[in-house]
């Protein structure tokens, strides 16, 4: 997802100057006649390009979409997410305390814990590369998951599918620690899939285009938590294209600290 400014426009509607944005490359200069999956959407006079980028685009939209239509929350239940100090994981967590669940976050490394229960407002917070993630899930979840909101699937996601609960949701958002297992190297399965079946649990995936119709909603809603302090937008801002592949391998290093974001310049 970028945002950008237009230099020159032919299509009526959209003047020099304004703020545009839309899924293009990552070059100084794009061409865009508007088509495409989100096409070339104006941003409304005002908007800050980092919250359009993050809190109030993809992965904003993701964790929401994710935690109310797929994983359909509900008060008083556990909600467990991995990736839970990344973009889409700390805002599905955030969405999901708001909802009034218990909710308790997989991440790598003390500092991103630590974020995780004090500025977040987690419950409780899982070091993945520190702690037995089965112990700890079994200690912070007495009572079984409700909610699994998984963004990094392999041996996580298989932790987590041993302590389901009857009724449980499984969201399948990413598989970040399989992605480049995919190709020759096989992605890992998932081996307690069976509790699916004992516990009567849905495991569902899902795209956040598939939800392109209810942005508005979803993007209406989170402004009105975000301004009313609910949610917190955490970015990781590097800067310059020549960073560009070095940005892109932070995601995969865990070295980015929520939304990863690459500036190549100022709005003049
Ligand atoms: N379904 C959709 O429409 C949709 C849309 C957007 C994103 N996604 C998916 O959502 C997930 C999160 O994406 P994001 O853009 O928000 O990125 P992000 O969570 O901000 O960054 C990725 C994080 O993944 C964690 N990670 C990397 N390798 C890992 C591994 N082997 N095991 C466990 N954790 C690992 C790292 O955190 P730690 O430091 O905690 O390891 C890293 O910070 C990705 O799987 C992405 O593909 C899905």
């Amino acid at each position: 997802g970028t945002v950008g400014q237009v230099v020159e426009s032919k299509r009526p509607g959209f003047a020099k100057g304004d703020l545009v944005q839309g899924l293009f490359g990552w070059e100084d200069y794009t061409v865009s006649g508007g088509e495409g999956l989100m096409g070339l959407q104006k941003l409304p006079a005002g908007t800050d390009p980092i919250l359009a980028l993050s809190l109030l685009g993809t992965t904003g939209l993701t964790a929401y979409f994710g935690t109310l239509a797929v994983g359909a929350v509900k008060s008083g239940e556990t909600f467990v997410v991995s990736g839970a100090a990344g973009a889409t994981g700390s805002v599905a967590g955030m969405i999901a305390k708001i909802k009034g669940c218990r909710v308790v976050g997989i991440a790598g490394g003390h500092e991103k814990c630590n974020w995780l229960l004090k500025e977040a407002g987690f419950d409780a917070a899982i070091d993945y590369k520190n702690e037995d993630v089965g112990a700890a899930l079994a200690k912070h979840c007495p009572k079984g998951i409700n909610v699994y909101f998984d963004n990094v699937g392999g041996e996580i996601l298989d932790y987590a599918l041993a302590r389901l609960t009857f009724g449980s949701r499984v969201v399948l958002c990413g598989a970040i620690s399989q992605y480049n297992n995919l190709g020759e190297r096989n992605p890992v399965g998932p081996k307690n899939y069976f509790n699916l079946i004992l516990n009567g649990a849905r495991m569902e995936g899902f795209l956040v285009f598939h939800f392109l119709q209810r942005y508005p909603e979803a993007i209406a809603e989170m402004s009105k938590w975000y301004a009313e302090g609910k949610l917190k937008n955490q970015i990781d801002l590097q800067q310059g294209l020549e960073k560009a592949p070095k940005t892109i391998i932070r995601l995969f290093t865990g070295a980015n600290f929520g939304k990863q974001l690459l500036k190549l310049g100022d709005p003049q």
